[in-house]
This record gives C-alpha cells, sequence and structure tokens, in this order.
C-alpha cells in the first residue's frame, strides 16, 4: 500500500515537473523500471527568501551572539529552510520567526534583537522559553504592522508592556506570560481592535487594571493576568465587556468584583482567587448559560451562594477562604452538592448544607 501510495505521488510531481519552465520529462515516465532510479521521497526545492529578509535574519543571529540553536541559518543555503523561521509560499517573504530553546542546545543569551523590527511581513514573532534573554521589548517591535501573533513566554525580559504595542493594529494574540516585566499594564491596550487573547500573566505588574479595558471591542478578548502584584479595584467599565475568560487571580485587587457577573453574559471562566476583593456574592448575577469554572478562593467575599449556581454546568469551584453564610444550594440541575467536595467550601464564616455539615 505504501509503496504504491509514494508511487503514486511521485508521478504526480514528475508530472507537475513537466510542467515545469524547465522542459525536462516531456514525457513522463511509463515505466516502473525507470522509476526505480528515482529517490523515494519527493524532494520539494527550499527556495531562498527575499534578500532583504535574509540579511535582516543574518543580523538577528549575530545580535543573538550566534547561538548554535540557529547553526541552519547559513548565508549559503535558502533561507526559507532556516530552522525556526517561515516564509510566505508566493512572497518568499518571511513571515514567522519562532525563537525556542531546547536543552539540547547551549542556552540562549542577550536581549531580543531590535533588528525584528526590519521583517515587515512577519505575521508571528514568538520568543518562547529562553531563561538567559534578558532586557527590555525593543521599541522596533512597533514597526512590525502586519504582526497578529506576538509570544515573548516564560524569558527573562524585563522593563514596561510598552504602550506603543496599541499601534500594533492587527494584533490578534498577545501573549506575554512568564516574564519580569513591570509597571503598569498601558491603557492604550483597549485600542488592539483585532485582540482575542490578552495574556500578561505571571510578571511583577502594579498598579490598576486600565479603565479603558472596558472600550475593548466587544465582546472584548480573553483578559489574564493572574500572578502580578495589581491593585486596586476593579474598574466598574468591565462590566461593558462580555469575553470568555477573565483571570485576576493572585494579585492584590480590592473592593467589588460583581461587574464581572451577568446573568445575559457568554463568560466561561471566572477566577479572581488570592485577592483581597470583599463584596456581597448574594447580589452576583451567575452567567448561567455559559460558566463552567468560577473560583473566588481566598478574598474577603461574604453574603449567600446565589441558587442560580445549582443550574450551572461547572468543571471548577471554589469559593473557599471567604466570609460566606448561608445553605450551599442544594438539588437544582447540576446538583452542585455532589459535585465537589467539602474543600471547595472550607473556612468561611458560616456556610453550611451538604457536603458541609447540616444547618442549624
Ligand atoms: C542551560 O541552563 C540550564 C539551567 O540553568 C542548565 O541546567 C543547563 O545545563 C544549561 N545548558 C547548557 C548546554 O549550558
Ligand atoms: C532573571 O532576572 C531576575 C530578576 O532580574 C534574576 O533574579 C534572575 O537571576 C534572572 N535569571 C536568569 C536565568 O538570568
Ligand atoms: C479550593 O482552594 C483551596 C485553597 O487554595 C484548596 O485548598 C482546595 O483544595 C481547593 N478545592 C478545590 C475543590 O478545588
Amino acid at each position: 500500500m505504501f509503496c504504491r501510495a509514494t508511487i503514486a505521488l511521485t508521478l504526480t510531481l514528475l508530472s507537475l515537473l513537466s510542467l515545469s519552465p524547465l522542459g525536462f520529462g516531456s514525457s513522463p515516465p511509463q515505466s516502473s523500471q525507470s522509476l526505480s532510479v528515482m529517490p523515494i521521497t519527493p524532494i520539494t526545492p527550499i527556495k531562498d527568501c527575499n534578500s532583504q529578509d535574509k540579511k535582516v535574519l543574518l543580523q538577528i543571529k549575530k545580535d543573538l551572539n550566534n547561538p548554535y540553536l540557529l547553526a541552519s541559518w547559513d548565508p549559503k543555503t535558502p533561507c526559507c529552510g532556516w530552522y525556526l523561521i517561515q516564509c510566505d509560499e508566493i512572497t518568499d517573504r518571511i513571515i514567522s520567526l519562532s525563537i525556542r530553546d531546547s536543552p539540547v542546545f547551549t542556552n540562549l543569551t542577550g536581549h531580543i534583537p531590535p533588528s525584528v523590527g526590519d521583517l515587515p511581513y512577519l505575521q508571528s514573532l514568538s520568543f518562547h522559553r529562553l531563561p538567559y534573554l534578558t532586557g527590555p521589548i525593543p521599541p522596533t517591535i512597533a514597526k512590525l504592522k502586519n504582526l497578529k501573533y506576538l509570544f515573548i513566554e516564560y524569558t527573562n525580559v524585563s522593563g514596561p508592556v510598552p504602550p506603543f504595542l496599541a499601534q500594533l493594529k492587527n494584533l490578534i494574540l498577545l501573549h506575554l506570560t512568564g516574564n519580569y516585566l513591570s509597571g503598569p499594564i498601558p491603557s492604550a491596550l483597549s485600542q488592539l481592535p483585532k485582540l482575542t487573547s490578552l495574556r500578561l500573566d505571571g510578571n511583577k505588574l502594579t498598579g490598576p487594571i486600565p479603565e479603558s479595558f472596558g472600550s475593548f471591542k466587544k465582546p472584548g478578548p480573553d483578559i489574564i493576568l493572574s500572578r502580578n502584584q495589581l491593585s486596586g479595584t476593579i474598574p466598574t467599565s468591565l462590566g461593558q465587556i462580555d469575553p470568555d475568560t477573565i483571570d485576576l487571580s493572585r494579585n492584590k485587587l480590592v473592593g467589588d468584583a460583581s461587574v464581572l457577573f451577568g446573568s445575559k453574559k457568554r463568560t466561561q471562566k471566572i477566577d479572581i482567587s488570592r485577592n483581597l476583593l470583599s463584596f456581597d456574592f448574594s447580589k452576583v448575577q451567575i452567567p448561567i448559560k455559559s460558566l463552567i469554572w468560577l473560583d473566588i478562593n481566598h478574598n474577603n467575599i461574604y453574603g449567600k451562594l446565589p441558587v442560580e449556581l445549582a443550574k450551572v454546568e461547572l468543571q471548577q469551584f471554589n469559593v473557599s477562604y471567604n466570609k460566606l453564610c448561608g445553605q450551599i444550594p442544594q438539588g437544582g440541575t447540576k446538583r452542585l452538592q455532589d459535585n465537589f467536595d467539602k474543600y471547595a467550601y472550607l473556612h468561611n464564616k458560616c456556610l453550611c448544607g451538604a457536603p458541609l455539615s447540616k444547618c442549624k
């Protein structure tokens, strides 16, 4: 089977080749005899990328101190075949650069090369798991007007989340997880009209969540800001957007988070655990149609659990370590009391009913 398929594929390629301007193979081979001299694996010729892009890639390699990781970036070879890059098949421009280290290579050191800004057709730029990549996010990145995906994840990159990122109007995903970024979240990020996911989690960001985040184009991107040192109250404007996921966990946020809820919202995941939030949970409107993940553990949230919680299909639920009181909603179509054990409820003021002890 495999052999027949390979021959069929080879024949298809040969007939395609016969149409090429080189004109060789003007009569496609008829016999299996002539096939036996052909290589088994069909080889697609590797093209050279745009010469300006090639120059820039070599500059990037130099800026990163000629790491072994980029050994295949040899000026004598066609750059569309180089490791960690992708060429556009028609224009031969570089459209993707994804630098990721692996333990078999020496650890890549240096800064994000400013020269990346000179790859004007780049749609995806990624620096991933590079513990020795240091320094700030260079301003030249603002030149990448075609950029759709920017990932700088698990590196030692530091400095601010630069406001110039708001100039990248085509950005769909902006993931800056697990770096050493500090300072405030720039409010200008809400001006990214195509953004569907904003991840700034696991950094050292301080200050409030920008008021402007309520003006993200609706429904608004997933917003993941966990594991920072964000403070202040959650802006009421956030009630205007309706993202799939909002994760503000492990910060120092205070006050009311009820704007994140709403019976008509389509939010699936709300995680506000491990903050200093304090508000009446009886008043929140559970997004009945969509909610699957609710974690509010370790806050100062008071009041009763809304009965609607027994009507939603929750996969993750945790209200422990708060100041909640009253009966855990029983029955309902989804039987909340059967799906989560006592550890989802422990350390509250006076919660009662299954799986905790009976209400008095
Ligand atoms: C890279 O760094 C890691 C962590 O510091 C270390 O364990 C590893 O040996 C280093 N690898 C090389 C090839 O230097
Ligand atoms: C990363 O940066 C932090 C803070 O600047 C520093 O403490 C840490 O040692 C750095 N890690 C590496 C692998 O350079
Ligand atoms: C809820 O959170 C607490 C505190 O972090 C943890 O101890 C407990 O295991 C969690 N329970 C569930 C069901 O996730």
